[in-house]
């Protein structure tokens, strides 16, 4: 899924800028979409990892609903096109006002992530003379073996409802009048690359699942959230393995006849799709390093600074001999760096480099400190192209 040249196109562009390969979406989307309805799964796809309107319109268009963590995705979701049926709200800190909005939307299910909002939720509903439906979000205490800070389903996590207060938490709905009970929601982690883990998620929701059937209730839905991980670690980019993935689930989980099934993935739907184009300003040597410094920052691209992840760079002006070079941003932090090491042809001032598989977690993620100009975006779309005979490509600028 490699596309120099296309990159190259844009090379007379003001960098940086995120450019997204909207044929490369389709085909995830196609190879996800493809797995997850074999085995009759929804999904729902999780809007924090690229909230772009453009981007959203493709995924909509695959029949995926949209997983939100905010009163404004919740909005932006339906404004771009999804029907409110088919959006999810998560979060552990939903504020009255947020609340009230989804309630009015009739979005499909709040995922709750504690007692206590629950109780707002039941009387929010009650002010809006409606019935709000409601899944629990259960934090299952499983390892996910990713970064610390994106892990969520470990009991030193701030998400979900502890397993041991569920039996109680279900009490209390069954006594609340303007809540009615839709099913259990798990999402343990993000950038996660060990099937194992999955395997260990489905186990414990069998447990967790038998022990509430024993108490007399049914469960409509099981969502068991994203985290597929994917491989940053090449520079070819490779498809994410939806195949493994649904299929861990599809022979591990006790499904009941007539249960939907739901997912949530993000990065593992995106992120392939992204690429952050950016000039190199100068090139100087520290002691052990020759530095690239490039016109992109943490402000752009935050993942490495704050995870210490790698995404691959290639040299996009020069097949030159190769040389090891640190890339890091203009921005004024030590951590601004996007690697200490990688090998690239002989990199000069203007060259463009490509930082690749970023359309995750990316733009999103951008910030104006440093009073930045904020990140610019374009994509490119052939499918589009043959609908209109022209234009391939938008150009939009965030604030
Ligand atoms: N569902 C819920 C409730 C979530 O909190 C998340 C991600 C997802 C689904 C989607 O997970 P995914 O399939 O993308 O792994 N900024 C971090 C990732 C944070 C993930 C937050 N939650 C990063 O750049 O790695």
């Amino acid at each position: 899924m490699e596309n120099k040249n296309l990159w190259r196109q844009f090379s007379t562009q003001e960098t940086p800028f995120y450019l997204y390969d909207f044929n490369v979406l389709r085909k995830v989307l196609v190879e996800a979409t493809k797995w997850s309805s074999r085995f009759g799964y929804k999904l729902h796809y999780a809007l924090k990892a690229n909230a772009n309107p453009e981007l959203l319109n493709v995924i909509r268009q695959y029949g995926i609903g949209a997983d939100c963590v905010s009163g404004n995705e919740v909005k932006h979701a339906v404004n771009c096109g999804f029907h409110s049926h088919d959006v999810v709200f998560a979060g552990v800190g939903k504020t009255d006002e947020e609340i009230s909005l989804a309630l009015k939307t009739r979005i499909f299910s709040f995922n709750v992530e504690s007692c206590q909002e629950l109780d707002v939720i039941n009387k929010l509903a009650q002010d809006e003379g409606t019935k709000a439906r409601v899944a629990i979000r259960v934090n299952p205490d499983v390892n996910p073996y990713t970064h610390e800070y994106i892990s969520t389903g470990q009991s030193r996590n701030k998400f979900g409802i502890p397993h041991a207060e569920l039996k109680s938490v279900l009490s209390k709905i069954e006594r609340m009048k303007y809540v009615q009970f839709m099913g259990l929601h798990f999402h343990i982690g993000s950038q996660i690359t060990q099937m194992s883990v999955f395997r260990e998620l489905c186990q414990r929701v069998n447990i967790i699942q038998k022990e509430i059937e024993s108490m007399g209730y049914e469960i409509p839905h099981l969502n068991l959230g994203g985290g597929l991980g994917i491989n940053y670690d090449d520079e070819a980019i490779q498809m994410p393995d939806f195949e493994t993935y649904f299929k861990v689930f599809y022979q591990t989980l006790d499904r009941r006849a007539g249960q939907q099934i739901h997912f949530e993935p993000g990065r593992s739907l995106v992120a392939a799709s992204g690429t952050l184009i950016t000039k190199v300003l100068y090139v100087k040597e520290t002691p052990g390093e020759e530095l690239a410094i490039v016109d992109a920052g943490m402000t752009e691209l935050i993942r490495p600074a704050l995870y210490q992840s790698y995404h691959p760079i290639s040299n996009l002006s020069s097949d030159e001999d190769r040389e090891h070079y640190a890339v890091a941003g203009p921005i004024c932090e030590s951590s601004d760096f996007f690697t200490h090491k990688v090998l690239l042809p002989r990199v000069k001032r203007n060259h463009l480099l490509a930082i690749k598989q970023v359309g995750a977690y990316g733009e999103v993620m951008s910030s104006r400190y440093n009073l930045r100009q904020g990140v610019r975006r374009y994509h490119v779309d052939n499918e589009r192209k043959t609908e209109t005979g022209k234009e391939i490509c938008t150009l939009e600028r965030t604030s």
